[in-house]
């Protein structure tokens, strides 16, 4: 007989951010940022952590935040410039780096790394920040579209690792995002565009109103025109934020990922692309390869296919780049299921506005599936030749 002993252990801990979206955050009567800092008696210390390529394109940035802060009596460290993009992700020196200042200047638990850049920055410096002292006050400022929409809203921090997308990371939420829009107007129109994916992404698998929406914008979209952005922006940041508060598994202990539909094949083409793909630029193809397939195995209407298509090309994403033929069907999805650490759950669409989940997928109608883009695209680009 084995005597064995259980203590049973539960409690729960409720997680509270807040979202802002806002314009000009560094001008120094605004005091949004500042009343974030909600132990400012402590004198806490602030490092702020920036995306290379937001201060080569916007050089009076770093003034400006350090005139912000002393105009609000608070000192500040001085910024720490990180690459970005993949590069960040990739490359394990930056988060030694972070961490080297935490320990150098002596940040603690209640202190804040302030962090502006993209997507990639802020996954990569979430991470740092989450790993030091088991967790450093994380104000996020993403810079892009995508960052402001979904990345940069969400719980989960993460580098690269081997090569591997997302390898190393945690699940640990931000003490609070500010999402400026004025950062993003010197993004490139690549990155302005990249990010709508992600958007079209959660209109996909929840919200036909959105989806539409965003069908009638389409053209005011492809051109960035401010006020259909901006709606696009809160708009898809709230559907990640909604699905995470109310899903049942913020912190993704079970297989399900509803809000990977298209992130099978995009991740790996992001990877077999040596990330000269954008992340929002492959899920679009992601997009476009599974709604195919929904429409293969009879779920969504031609209608709906035609309309999902559509709304693609004409915000100007390229659904079929060459790396296209490197992707191996079988490869990716054996990854992504180990990515899940569980059984293979893929979101495909019923409708337009409604996701649901496979653990199985027709391999052969998959290839099929990835063949037909080129004949979708012809067959619509012969059409709007037509009406034209
Ligand atoms: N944590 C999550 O939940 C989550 C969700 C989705 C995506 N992601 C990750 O986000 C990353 C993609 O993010 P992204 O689409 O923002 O791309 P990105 O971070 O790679 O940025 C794209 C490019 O724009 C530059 N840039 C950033 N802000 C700029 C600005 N304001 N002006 C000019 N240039 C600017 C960057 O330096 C980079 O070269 C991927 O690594 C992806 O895995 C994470
Ligand atoms: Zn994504």
């Amino acid at each position: 007989m084995h005597n064995t002993t259980i203590i049973k252990q539960n409690f729960q801990v409720s997680y509270n951010y807040p979202i802002y979206f806002s314009t000009s955050c560094f001008a120094p009567e605004n005091n949004l940022i500042i009343d974030l800092i909600d132990n400012l008696d402590e004198n806490p210390k602030i490092l702020p952590v920036i995306d290379s390529a937001v201060l080569d394109t916007n050089p009076k940035l770093n003034q400006q935040l350090l005139h912000y802060f002393k105009y609000h009596q608070l000192d500040i460290l001085e910024t720490e410039i990180v690459p970005g993009g993949e590069a960040v992700k990739n490359d394990p020196s930056i988060i030694n780096r972070i961490h080297s200042r935490v320990e150098t200047d002596a940040i603690d638990r209640h202190s804040y790394i302030l962090v502006i850049g993209g997507g990639a920055v802020v996954d990569a410096i979430g991470y740092a920040a989450a790993t030091a002292h088991r967790g450093i006050r994380l104000i996020r400022m993403p810079s892009t579209v995508l960052g402001q929409n979904d990345a940069g809203v969400g719980v989960k921090n993460a580098v690269n690792f081997n090569g591997r997308k997302n390898f190393l990371g945690t699940f640990v939420p931000p003490h609070a995002v500010v999402n400026d829009f004025s950062l993003l107007n010197t993004l490139q129109e690549r990155d302005k565009r990249s990010g709508i994916s992600e958007a079209i992404k959660v209109a996909l698998i929840k919200d036909t109103l959105f989806f539409n929406q965003l069908y009638q914008e389409r053209y005011r979209l492809a051109g960035f025109e401010e006020k259909a952005m901006q709606q696009m922006i809160i708009k898809g940041a709230q559907w990640h934020l909604n699905h995470i508060a109310t899903n049942g598994d913020p912190f993704e202990y079970g297989s399900a990922r509803p809000l990977d539909f298209g992130h099978w094949s995009a991740h790996k083409l992001e990877e077999l692309s040596n990330n000269e793909l954008r992340h929002g630029e492959a899920v679009a193809i992601g997009i476009a390869l599974d709604s195919i397939y929904s429409n293969k195995m009879n779920l969504i209407s031609e209608n709906d296919l035609i309309k999902i298509l559509t709304l693609l090309i004409d915000l100007g994403f390229e659904l079929n780049p060459a790396v296209l033929t490197k992707l191996n069907i079988k490869t990716a999805l054996c990854e992504f299921k180990e990515h899940l650490g569980g059984n293979l759950c893929i979101t495909l669409l019923n409708k337009i506005g409604e996701g649901f989940e496979v653990n199985e997928i027709d391999e052969a109608v998959m290839q099929l599936s990835l063949l037909a883009i080129p004949e979708y695209l012809n067959k619509l680009s012969n059409l709007k030749n037509k009406s034209a």
